[in-house]
Order: structure tokens, then sequence, then C-alpha cells
């Protein structure tokens, strides 16, 4: 039996110690939002946070987050600053990747708060989009990283537990 922490959650499953926590949230948890990909940690689709810091959920095995805390993207609520410049900039096309992407992107933002252009594509450069919103994406961190709702009321520990 494993028990960790999703979205201020308390879980307990019983699997096997490596199955992947991605497998955990959408089988087990019903949490659908986070994406399977390549399942090898290439592509960044099943971007999820663990004590904060963007992790890949397809090769991370569940005896890893015990008593870790996870946040997916239901965790940020709908209305984080950062999905709300994603539909300002309309940034999905097919949408697959995205939950990814924003997961990274709050990860980025909450560590950097004024990132440059190339701590964007730093920062961003394990998260693929085969539709190739990048420049949406891009624009959209801009965005939240200048609206000073951001900045002002988002630090990394809020971010991803506290206001979710
Ligand atoms: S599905 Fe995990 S990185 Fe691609
Ligand atoms: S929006 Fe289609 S893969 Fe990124």
């Amino acid at each position: 039996m494993f028990e960790f922490t999703v979205n201020d959650n308390a879980y307990a499953v019983d699997v096997e110690p490596d199955t992947p926590l991605l497998w955990v949230l959408r089988d087990h948890l019903q949490l659908l939002g986070t994406k399977f990909g390549c399942g090898a940690g290439l592509c960044g689709a099943c971007t999820v946070h663990l004590d904060g810091t963007a992790t890949r959920s397809c090769v991370l095995p569940i005896s890893a987050v015990a008593d870790r805390r996870i946040t997916t993207i239901e965790g940020l609520g709908g209305e984080h600053p950062v999905q709300q410049s994603w539909i300002d900039h309309s940034v999905p096309q097919c949408g697959y990747c995205q939950s990814g992407q924003i997961m990274s992107a709050v990860a980025l933002l909450d560590g950097n708060p004024s990132p440059s252009e190339t701590d964007i594509e730093q920062g961003m450069a394990g998260n693929i989009c085969r539709c190739g919103t990048y420049p949406r994406i891009k624009a959209a961190i801009q965005s939240a990283a200048q609206a000073e709702y951001y900045s002002a009321s988002h630090t990394s520990n809020e971010t991803v537990g506290d206001d979710v």
C-alpha cells in the first residue's frame, strides 16, 4: 500500500511498487488530465508537480512518491493565472500536450516569475507539441509573468498547493 497526497487529498493505493505514477493517477484516481505520450520521459505530456517541481509521471514509480505532495492539472483549479493566460492566447490546437505544458509553465514561473525568452525556451524545452503551438505557449507565459496578479499573489508553495 502506498500513501501520498494529490491535489491536497490523501490517497492510498495497493499496486506494484514499479507502477508509474501516471497510471495510478489515470487508472486508480480517475484524474485523466495528465496524458500519456511517450512513456519514456521524453515528451512532457505526463508532467505533474512533485513537491512543486515539474516531474514526468510516466517514469516515476509509485514507490518514489510515498508521503510526497503531487499536483496535477486538475489541482490548478481552472482559474489559475497561467490557465487564464492560455485561454487569452488560445494556445491549444489538438490540446493533447497542453496539460503537461501548463504544469511545466507553472513550475517555471513559480521558480522564476520574470523569465527571459531564453529562460522560457530552456524551461519548456522538454515539453513537445506536435501541433507546433510553441509561439503561443511562449506568449502566454510572458503574459502570465507580466500579470500583476501572478507575481503579487502567487509564490511557489501557494501556487501548487494552497490555492488549488
Ligand atoms: S509520457 Fe511522460 S514524458 Fe512522455
Ligand atoms: S496542441 Fe496538439 S500536441 Fe500540442
